[in-house]
């Protein structure tokens, strides 16, 4: 059986490390594609190196040419520009749009079969006008971002509680935002209800909310300790995670920014919810109950991504 072909559009900091995780797990072969010149070409071959010390087998190569990510079958999506200090992710609207634009081209025509994962911010709009863009199905495009927040979300609580992060299943909904919802509800540790843990280790309810702060803003922590871009570890990690589903078949449910019409009485709108993603991508979305202070909190967010797509539509008309 050929190898499964996984396109990264964008080799900055994310794209190198999503090439050199899905070379690790052997998830196939690897393009990578910029439009800076010799970069992904470089990457690619400093990548390949790893190969023999790692022991892995996957063709990892770089590229500008769109036409090199024919028949792709999942492809990772980080092209645009990352955060600086003092940035929110709003702020890179208008340039990562445009990119979006010859991204989604590029992908409707070289790889229209493909299962699309968008990362580039602002997320929950971006992946709107990629899917716009490209013309896939809803299902086969999508975003980056709860898996994310959930990792940040469950690694401060194991901090917190002194316990192991494989332990501590957390769950974030909501846009890719600061109006992002942790929802401690649904929010376990062992199967313990994260607040009944709290009560039981003697741990103040305020901690909880200054770790679900913590995690809202938790991207730009990291921004301003870099100084320079944004986090690309657990990021890459996140989607390796989301494309693993697919190429699985895993049928795994994993928040991510889905496309929602109908379901937490949202019409047509990308955001984070949990969805299954299995061999037809995103299979279906789950609609949890929720309390009403949550509902309110989602709306505030789904509020913000909807006021984002209208930027967009202003920035773009083909978008309106
Ligand atoms: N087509 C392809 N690649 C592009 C384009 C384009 N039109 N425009 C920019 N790029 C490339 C840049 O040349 C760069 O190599 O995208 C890459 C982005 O890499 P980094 O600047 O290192 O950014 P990274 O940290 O990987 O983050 C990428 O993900 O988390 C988000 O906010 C982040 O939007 C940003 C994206």
């Amino acid at each position: 059986m050929a190898r499964k072909k996984i396109a990264l559009i964008g080799s900055g900091m994310i794209g190198g490390t999503l090439a050199h995780l899905a070379a690790k797990k052997e998830m196939g072969d690897i393009v990578l594609f910029d439009i800076a010149e010799g970069m992904p070409q470089g990457k690619a071959l400093d990548l390949s190196q790893c190969g023999p010390i790692e022991g892995f087998d996957a063709n990892i190569s770089g590229t500008n040419d769109y036409a090199d990510i024919a028949g792709a079958d999942v492809v990772i999506v980080t092209a645009g520009v990352p955060r600086k200090p003092g940035m929110s992710r709003d702020d890179l609207l208008g340039i990562n749009l445009s990119v979006m634009k010859s991204v989604g081209e590029g992908i409707k025509n070289n790889c229209p079969d493909a299962f699309v994962i968008c990362i580039t911010n602002p997320l929950d709009a971006m992946v709107w006008a990629l899917r716009e863009f490209s013309g896939l199905p809803h299902n086969k495009v999508v975003g980056m971002a709860g898996v994310l927040d959930s990792a940040r979300f469950a690694t401060f609580l194991a901090w917190e509680f002194g316990v192991s992060v494989k332990d501590v299943n957390a769950f974030v909904l909501g846009g890719h935002g600061d109006t992002m919802v942790p929802v401690t509800s649904y929010t376990t540790i062992s199967g313990i209800p994260v607040n009944d843990l709290a009560k039981i280790k003697g741990i103040d309810a305020s901690r909880i909310d200054e770790i679900v702060q913590r995690t809202r803003s938790g991207g730009g922590e990291i921004v301003g300790l870099l100084k320079t871009g944004s986090a690309y570890y657990a990021p890459a990690t996140s989607a390796i995670a989301m494309a693993e589903a697919y190429l699985g078949d895993q049928k795994r449910i994993l928040p991510c920014a889905a496309y929602v019409d109908g379901k937490y009485g949202l019409d047509g709108l990308y955001v984070g919810v949990p969805a299954v993603i299995g061999a037809n991508g995103i299979e279906d979305v789950v609609e949890i109950e929720l309390s009403d202070e949550e509902k309110s909190n989602l709306k505030v967010s789904t509020d913000a991504v909807e006021e984002l797509l209208e930027a967009c539509k202003g920035l773009d008309n083909s978008l309106a």
